[in-house]
């Protein structure tokens, strides 16, 4: 017996993911539908629209900007791109596609332990070598939720050599709400050495669609030309994109961001009442540094019908959800806390 394809479906509450909890704008659901039929066409292969769009939008020349299938994808294009030399130098405890990353390209993984939640900036800066191809800085981090400020990350480009690139990701900075964690185009502007990554996965709600930019000194701009996918992003993503950044849908967008936020303050407290410890954070997830307790705590959450990320030994990884996805966490913790789990 076959059965019919589908799309697949979502538990309720699965905040296993760092995905918005916002369905996608009105403005861009139209596009998409209408798109639908016409999908016997490629993409355009210079995504000249969105490259325009964007380049608007940050005030810099088209030249520097790259688009791709995410932040990952864009990712992987950028370290390849910056070879030939072997090491990779990234915080220990970040996002976990980065190792993955640093193989497919076949260069050597350089983790650094972390210092506590955050990079250590001055170890990361000792690791750097003349084998360094370039360093990720992942901030806010995925996934203990922590930011690095503007004078840390001044203090560690001092130290950088100026050939050494630094990729900034910055999948998460539109959740970011303390004024002394910088604008990654800020450091751009200043450093040429600096890349930036960001995505339409997180605060756009466009994770289906695979749309994500760098941003790139103009001296890079020739290497990163040189290797890539073509056609990517695909059509749909690339008009979604283009809509996102629209003046008229901004306000909402930024409504969505602050109120999500809140809610992460608000699911902050609560699980602290409830007698976790929760790490503090700047994006759309928290961080629960269990140890131990880690897998448990992720296997009768997902008892519960919740889903939520382990890394086991080592903690749990909890998006905010909508309220009653909150609501049911919080609900589930209380009663794990009341059986003694
Ligand atoms: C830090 C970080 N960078 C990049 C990505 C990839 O995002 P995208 O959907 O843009 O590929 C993620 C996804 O979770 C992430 O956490």
């Amino acid at each position: 017996m076959t059965t019919a394809p589908t799309l697949g479906t979502h538990p309720p509450a699965d905040l296993s993911m760092n995905e918005t909890p916002y369905p996608p704008l009105p403005s861009v659901r139209r596009l998409v539908e209408q798109g639908a039929g016409a999908l016997q066409r490629y993409p355009d292969r210079t995504s000249s629209a969105l490259v325009a769009a964007l380049a608007g939008r940050l005030g810099v020349g088209p030249e520097s900007i790259v688009v791709g299938p995410g932040s990952a994808g864009l990712c992987q294009h950028l370290v390849q791109a910056l070879g030939p030399r072997p090491e990779v130098v990234r915080a220990a405890l970040s996002f976990e596609g980065y190792p993955l990353i640093i193989r497919n390209v076949g260069a050597r993984d350089v983790p650094v332990p972390m210092d506590g939640y955050r990079h250590d900036l001055p170890a990361m800066a000792a690791a750097v070598t003349g084998q360094t191809r370039c360093v990720l800085l992942c901030n806010p981090n995925n996934p203990t939720g922590a930011a690095l400020r503007r004078d840390e990350i001044e203090e560690f480009l001092a130290r950088i050599p100026a050939d050494v690139p630094v990729i900034i990701d910055e999948a998460y900075r539109e959740f970011v709400t303390d004024p002394q964690v910088p604008d990654g185009m800020d450091l751009f502007r200043a450093h040429d050495n600096v890349c930036v990554l960001r995505t339409f996965s997180k605060a756009y709600g466009l994770a289906a669609l695979r749309v994500g930019y760098a941003v790139v000194p103009s001296r890079m701009t020739p290497a990163v030309a040189m290797t890539g996918a073509v056609f990517f992003p695909n059509s749909l993503a690339q008009a979604a994109a283009v809509a996102s950044l629209d003046e008229a849908v901004t306000p909402e967008l930024t409504r969505r961001c602050a109120e999500l936020a809140a809610a992460r303050a608000g699911l902050v407290d609560e699980l602290r009442g409830l007698g976790l410890t929760v790490a503090p954070s700047e994006a759309n997830f928290v961080w629960l540094p269990l140890g131990e307790r880690s897998a448990s705590f992720a296997e009768q959450a997902r008892q519960a019908g919740i889903l939520v990320m382990a890394l086991p030994g080592v903690g749990v990884r909890v998006t905010v959800g909508t309220d009653e996805a909150n609501a049911r966490l919080c609900a589930f913790v209380r009663t794990a806390s009341a059986a003694g789990v």
